[in-house]
């Protein structure tokens, strides 16, 4: 279960929950009810979509419909979305009002530049820095006027991040990265850190193809937890806020189950010392 001890203080000085349920690939109305109803039982309170997941009517009605019934609020949970890449630049200001639109809500918790490049253009074009400098300021217009009470950015490299940290008014309070034993991101974090941007971790479980690996199996059956406990443990007691996505109510309750147990050291350590710089999704180092 999530409580206030669960979560983390952004530099905006708002707490955001260390868990949160991921809805990329969660599709239709029953299913996103269905999955959104266990995550609220289980006592997840955050909730993270996008524009490109095409399901932030669908998160919005959910929550419209099930907050209710569980006796919480719109202040109970802390949502989270993103601005897709083809509306970098001079469309970014309808799209961020879009999304407030699609999820029917007055404000979004975090809102994240999802792409550090702008859809169609390639990667190395010189156009990328200055549409999503754009961009940027866009979200920093939206944070001004509390339609946005976080803002902070999604996929940046080291690299990215310090163009941004260079030129901005607003800091990100908040960066979003592929994070799992096989990716420590050590680099990135470190420089989280130095700037006070909180390191969140998205496809905790490898996008699921971690679950089965032999490192995590003998984690697992050493502490008599899943592997997916495991791996999400292996973040959450690093601090790093984590967003495990299933469609199955046994899971999302299984993903919750991160605070009654610890890591010993050397389990800690044994999964560390998978790091190999593997990622299962997108890489962004190329986008000038
Ligand atoms: N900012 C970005 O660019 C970005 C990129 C990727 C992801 N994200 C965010 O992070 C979230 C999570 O990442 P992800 O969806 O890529 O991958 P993930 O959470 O690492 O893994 C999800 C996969 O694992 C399976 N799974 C989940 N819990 C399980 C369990 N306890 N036992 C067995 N299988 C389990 C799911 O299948 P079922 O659904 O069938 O259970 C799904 O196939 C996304 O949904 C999204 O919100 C952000």
């Amino acid at each position: 279960m999530t409580d206030a001890l669960h979560s983390v203080r952004l530099n905006t000085g708002s707490p955001m929950p260390l868990l949160g349920l991921g809805t990329f690939r969660l599709r239709g109305p029953e299913e996103t009810q269905r999955t959104v109803d266990a995550a609220l039982t289980a006592g997840y309170r955050s909730f993270d979509t996008a524009a490109v997941y095409r399901n932030e009517a669908e998160i919005g009605q959910a929550l419209r419909e099930l907050l209710p019934r569980h006796g919480l609020t719109r202040a109970d949970v802390f949502i989270t979305s993103k601005l897709g890449p083809r509306d970098h630049g001079s469309r970014a200001r309808d799209a961020c009002q879009r999304s407030l639109e699609e999820l029917g809500l007055d404000y979004i918790d975090l809102y994240l530049i999802h792409w550090p490049g702008t859809q169609a253009l390639p990667v190395e074009d010189g156009r990328n820095p200055a549409n999503r400098a754009q961009s940027w300021a866009v979200l920093e217009e939206f944070y001004r006027s509390g339609r946005f009470r976080a803002i902070g950015v999604s996929n940046y490299t080291a690299e990215h991040l310090r163009q941004l940290l260079g030129a901005c008014e607003v800091p990100p309070a908040v960066l979003q990265v592929e994070f799992h034993p096989k990716l420590a991101q050590r680099e990135l974090r470190a420089a989280c850190a130095q700037a006070d941007v909180c390191f969140q971790a998205y496809s905790s479980l490898g996008t699921g193809l971690l679950l089965s690996d032999p490192v995590v199996l003998e984690v697992a059956r050493r502490c008599g937890r899943t592997p997916a406990q495991v791996l999400l443990r292996w973040a959450v007691q690093q601090g790093v806020p984590v967003l495990p996505k299933s469609c199955h109510p046994s899971r999302v309750q299984e993903n919750s189950q991160l605070f009654d147990f610890e890591l010993s050291e050397e389990d800690m350590a044994r999964l560390s010392s998978l790091d190999c710089g593997e990622k299962f999704c997108w890489n962004p180092s190329s986008v000038a």
